[in-house]
C-alpha cells in the first residue's frame, strides 16, 4: 500500500513524524514523505529531531508568503509529486493552508485522503484565521477523519460526515515518548544556564496570523507589565521567524533582563521546557494540547479555541488579547498559589500515546476492505 504523508509548517510535522515512524515499521506500508516547504528551518528542526529524511521536498516558502501564493504553489507542485509517487492514500494533518492545498491536490487525482487531527472547530471562520476554514475545507475533501477526541468526531456528525470517523487521540503524545527525558540537558545555552528553581519561568509564543499587528501588541505590553510586577519571574519567548512577529516582539520586549527573546527552539528542547516551567501563555493550537499533559497551566492569548476539552478539564484558561485581560489573569495565577494549584494539574483529554498505532491500524484495514 502506497502512502504519502504531506506535511510543510512545525506542527504539522511534530505531530505527523510519530505517525511515519510507525508506518515505516509495517512493510505492508510503502511510506514517502512529501515535505510542502511552506516552512523551511522551523521544519528542517523538526525532520532533524525524529531523524526522518523527506522524500520530496516542494520547497515553496518565499518571506513573507500569502495565503494565496502558498496555496497556488503547493497545487502546482503536488500535481507533478502525486503522478510520480502515485499513492493509494494521501495523509494531511490539522488546519494549515499546506492541508488544504495537498488534500485538494489529491481530491484532483481522485486520490483518497485520509485527515489526521480531525473535526477540531471554533464554529467562527475567521478565528482561528485561514485554519478554521482550511480545517472544514480538508474535512470536506478527506475520505478518513482521524478525530483526536470524541467531541471532535461529534463535530463532523454534525456535519452530516456519515463514515469513517475514528477516534484515536493525537499523535502530539506520541511525540513525547521520543522528545521528553527526565535527564534531558538542553542544547540551547540559555535554556541550560536558566534558574528552574529560583526563577518562575513563563514560556511565551505567539505568532498567529489574526493575532498580528494590534493583538500582538497588546500581548507584549502585557508581557512587559508582568515583568516589571513579579521580578523573580523569567520569560522564555522563541519567537517565530515571521517578520511581522518579530519586528513587534523584538521592538516591545527586547533589552528586558527578565525576558528571554530566543531563536525557534528544537522540538526536544521544546517539550523539555514546557516540562520544567512554571506556566504558558500562548496563542498556539499544539501548546494548548502539550502543556496541560505536564500539569502546567495554560493562558491562552485568543479569543476562543478549537480545544475545548483542556479548558474544562480546567488547565486551560482563554484570556482574548487586550492588555489588561492578559495582564489580570496572569497576575492571578502569580500572586494566588492556591488558584495557581487549581490549574496546575496534569490532565491529558488527547490520548495514550498510541494514536499513530491506531490510525496504521485503520489504515491497513482500509486496503484490506478494498480487496
Ligand atoms: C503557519 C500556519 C498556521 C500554523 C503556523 C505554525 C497557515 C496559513 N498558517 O502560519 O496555521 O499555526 O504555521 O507555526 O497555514 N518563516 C521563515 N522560516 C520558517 C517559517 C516561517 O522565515 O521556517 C517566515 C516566512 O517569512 C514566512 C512567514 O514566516 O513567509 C509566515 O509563514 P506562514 O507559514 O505563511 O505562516 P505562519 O504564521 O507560520
Ligand atoms: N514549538 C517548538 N519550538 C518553538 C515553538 C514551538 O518546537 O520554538 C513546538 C510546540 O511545542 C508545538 C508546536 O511547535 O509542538 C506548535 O507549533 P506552532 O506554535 O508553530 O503552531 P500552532 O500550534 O500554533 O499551529
Amino acid at each position: 500500500m502506497r502512502v504519502l504523508a504531506v506535511f510543510g509548517t512545525r506542527p504539522e510535522a511534530i505531530k505527523m513524524c510519530p505517525l511515519v515512524l510507525e508506518m515505516k515499521k509495517h512493510k505492508e506500508i510503502d511510506c514517502k514523505v512529501c515535505l510542502t516547504g511552506q516552512h523551511r528551518e522551523m521544519l528542517r528542526q523538526v525532520m532533524e529531531a525524529f531523524r526522518i529524511q523527506e522524500d520530496y521536498n516542494l520547497d515553496i516558502m518565499q518571506e513573507r508568503q500569502t495565503l494565496t501564493t502558498i496555496t497556488i504553489s503547493i497545487l502546482e507542485k503536488m500535481n507533478i509529486v502525486l503522478l510520480e509517487a502515485k499513492p493509494d492514500i494521501v495523509l494531511v494533518h490539522g488546519d494549515t493552508t499546506t492541508s488544504f492545498a495537498a488534500a485538494l491536490a489529491a481530491f484532483y487525482q481522485q486520490i483518497s485522503v485520509g485527515h489526521v487531527e480531525a473535526g477540531l472547530r471554533t464554529g467562527n471562520i475567521y478565528s482561528p484565521f485561514p485554519e478554521e476554514m482550511n480545517r472544514l475545507l480538508t474535512g470536506r475533501i478527506a475520505t478518513y477523519h482521524f478525530a483526536p477526541t470524541k467531541r471532535n468526531g461529534e463535530n463532523l456528525v454534525k456535519e452530516n460526515v456519515k463514515k469513517n470517523i475514528f477516534i484515536t487521540g493525537n499523535t502530539v503524545i506520541d511525540a513525547f515518548k521520543i522528545t521528553v527525558k527526565n535527564d534531558y540537558k538542553f542544547s540551547n545555552p540559555v535554556l541550560q544556564e536558566l534558574d528552574y528553581a529560583k526563577n518562575r519561568v513563563i514560556l511565551v509564543t505567539a505568532h498567529r496570523r489574526e493575532n498580528l499587528g494590534e493583538p500582538l501588541e497588546q500581548i507584549c505590553r502585557a508581557l512587559k507589565r508582568l515583568t516589571k510586577r513579579y521580578p523573580d519571574i523569567k520569560i522564555v519567548y522563541p519567537v517565530h521567524l515571521n517578520p511581522t512577529v518579530r519586528e513587534t516582539v523584538y521592538r516591545i520586549l527586547h533589552n528586558n533582563s527578565q525576558v528571554e527573546l530566543l531563536e525557534p527552539l528544537d522540538v526536544l528542547d521544546m517539550h523539555n521546557l514546557i516540562a520544567r516551567s512554571f506556566m504558558v501563555m500562548t496563542d498556539s493550537g499544539g501548546l494548548q494540547e502539550e502543556a496541560p499533559s505536564f500539569g502546567k497551566p495554560v493562558l491562552v492569548m485568543r479569543t476562543e479555541t478549537e480545544r475545548p476539552e483542556a479548558v474544562e478539564a480546567g488547565t486551560v484558561k482563554i484570556t482574548g488579547v487586550k492588555e489588561e485581560d492578559i495582564f489580570n489573569v496572569a497576575s492571578g495565577l502569580l500572586s494566588n498559589l492556591e488558584k495557581y494549584s487549581q490549574m496546575a494539574k496534569a490532565v491529558n483529554p488527547y490520548g495514550d500515546g498510541h494514536a499513530s498505532e491506531k490510525i496504521v491500524k485503520i489504515i491497513l484495514k482500509s486496503k484490506a476492505n478494498k480487496k
